[in-house]
């Protein structure tokens, strides 16, 4: 399983100085590019899911990258697949959860019917930076009454040191320093 992550890994290219000077900014798309590449990736999670989180009956997907991994997970898994999303984005009633940010505040939801009280869930976002967006996102699930099992990224900025404010596990495929 180490070689296949390795030989995943070798696909993300990096861009130094973007979006602005100083950011070395980490690109998944070019493993998406390639069909094999992209369904390795959705398999090595799949497997992780399956030894340690079998319990799993949802998988949540954060708006907009967590949608390219997490509903062809669900799909393997034979699980529902839930977005969350930005505020107003989703109709009828939802479950919200506010945090702040470096500068103002963000607001993500959920669609209140689409989970139950209980459910074991696992948060899929592509990558991991400062943290903020997935713990909101286990704040998120914890209000509406589910267990998060795991939280799983693609890709883990390493430096930033994100990991340290989630509460649950946290697994990515690829940490980057
Ligand atoms: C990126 C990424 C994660 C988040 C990680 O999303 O897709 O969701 O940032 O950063 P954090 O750990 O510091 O919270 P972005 O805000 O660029 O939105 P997008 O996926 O909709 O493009
Ligand atoms: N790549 C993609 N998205 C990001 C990054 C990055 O390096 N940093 C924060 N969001």
């Amino acid at each position: 399983r180490e070689s296949r992550r390795r030989s995943i890994a070798d696909k993300v290219k990096s861009y130094p100085d973007f979006p602005k000077p100083g950011i070395l900014f980490r690109d998944m798309f070019p493993l998406l590019r390639n069909p094999t590449d992209y369904r390795e990736c959705i398999n090595l999670f799949v497997e992780e899911i399956r030894e340690k989180y079998p319990s799993t009956e949802v998988v949540v997907g954060i708006e907009s990258r967590g949608f390219l991994f997490a509903p062809l997970m669900a799909q393997q898994l034979n699980v529902a697949f839930i977005p969350i999303r930005k505020a107003g984005k989703l109709p009828g009633q939802t479950i919200s959860y506010s945090y702040a940010l470096e500068y103002g505040n963000d607001t993500i939801e959920i669609t209140r019917e689409s989970i139950e009280a209980g459910q074991h869930v696992v948060v899929v976002d592509d990558l991991l930076a400062t943290g903020g967006t997935l713990s909101a996102s286990i704040e998120l699930m914890n209000k509406a009454g589910a267990s998060v099992e795991c939280c799983m990224v693609l890709l883990e900025l390493c430096d930033l040191k994100g990991r340290k404010k989630i509460k649950s596990p946290v697994y990515s495929m690829i940490p980057l320093n």
